[in-house]
């Protein structure tokens, strides 16, 4: 999909400030050399170079890497895509923040991880678990079907065990994985949903006109105001998973 760097560093830069939990897992340490995969405007890859760690970011996102360049200048980033990368044995660390559910082959993407990372190597990436965003989901779900049209999720949201298998069969050995709910307040107020659903399912919205477009967004608003609107902002229910899995050999 098509990333509006501005708008996700301006109004989404939340989802990188929950990914700093993620940091506890991850030696930064000098000596270690770490890929931020999937590194979107480059604030958490700061934060993985802040140790003295050799540090790459890595988007497929052509504006989200400009973004991190101009940034974070004395960084390295590239673009590229996750599942296809084109270094073998280099990382000791691949770490990854809210972007493997956008990826839908999960065992190319594992290989390709496993691949890149050196013996002993860990992967430590959160992401979407089952039932992330579900009545968001299932909002604008209905407000497709009224149009006639049927909404398909792009998103892979998977249970634990189901990721901890497709981990195991790929040979990675599995440290940590866990699933929470982790209902996220949205930044911007009374706009802050709208915000959302136009950053993150902007391919669908862009099928309909700017007055059609308002009507959806309204209609959201209107179905989920008494699940996820606290009086003040807007709470996203966000579901996530974390792992750690080692490539061993
Ligand atoms: C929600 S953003 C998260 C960015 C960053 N990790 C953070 O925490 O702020 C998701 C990112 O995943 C990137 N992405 C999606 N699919 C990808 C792929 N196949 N390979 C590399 N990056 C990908 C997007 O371009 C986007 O920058």
């Amino acid at each position: 999909m098509q990333w509006n760097a501005e708008m996700y560093q301006n109004k989404h830069l939340f989802v990188a400030k929950y990914g700093e939990q993620l940091l506890e897992f991850v030696n930064r340490e000098a000596d270690q050399t770490i890929l931020d995969l999937g590194c979107g405007t480059g604030a958490l890859t700061r934060e993985l170079a802040a140790g003295g760690a050799r540090v790459i970011g890595l988007d497929s996102s052509e504006s989200m890497v400009e973004k991190a360049r101009e940034n974070e200048p004395e960084l390295e980033f590239y673009v590229g895509d996750a599942a296809a990368l084109p270094w073998e044995d280099r990382f000791d660390t691949i770490f990854s923040n809210a972007v493997f559910h956008w990826i839908p082959d999960q065992r190319k993407l594992i290989r390709s991880v496993k691949k890149a990372l050196k013996k002993g190597g860990a992967l430590v990436c959160e992401f979407g678990a089952a039932g992330n965003i579900q009545a968001i989901q299932e909002a604008f779900s209905a407000e497709m079907k009224a149009r006639g049209m049927v909404y398909h999720s792009p998103f892979f949201f998977p249970e634990t065990g189901e990721y901890r298998r497709l981990l195991e069969e790929e040979g990675m050995s599995v440290r940590r994985i866990l699933e929470y709910d982790r209902p996220t307040p949205l930044s911007d107020g009374e706009k802050g949903l709208r915000n959302w659903v136009v950053q993150f399912f902007t391919e669908d919205l862009g099928r309909f006109s700017q007055e059609e477009r308002e009507r959806i967004l309204r209609a959201m608003e209107e179905v989920l105001r008494s699940r996820l609107w606290n009086g003040d902002e807007w709470v996203a229910d966000y579901r996530r998973i974390q792992a750690v899995a080692v490539k061993e050999q």
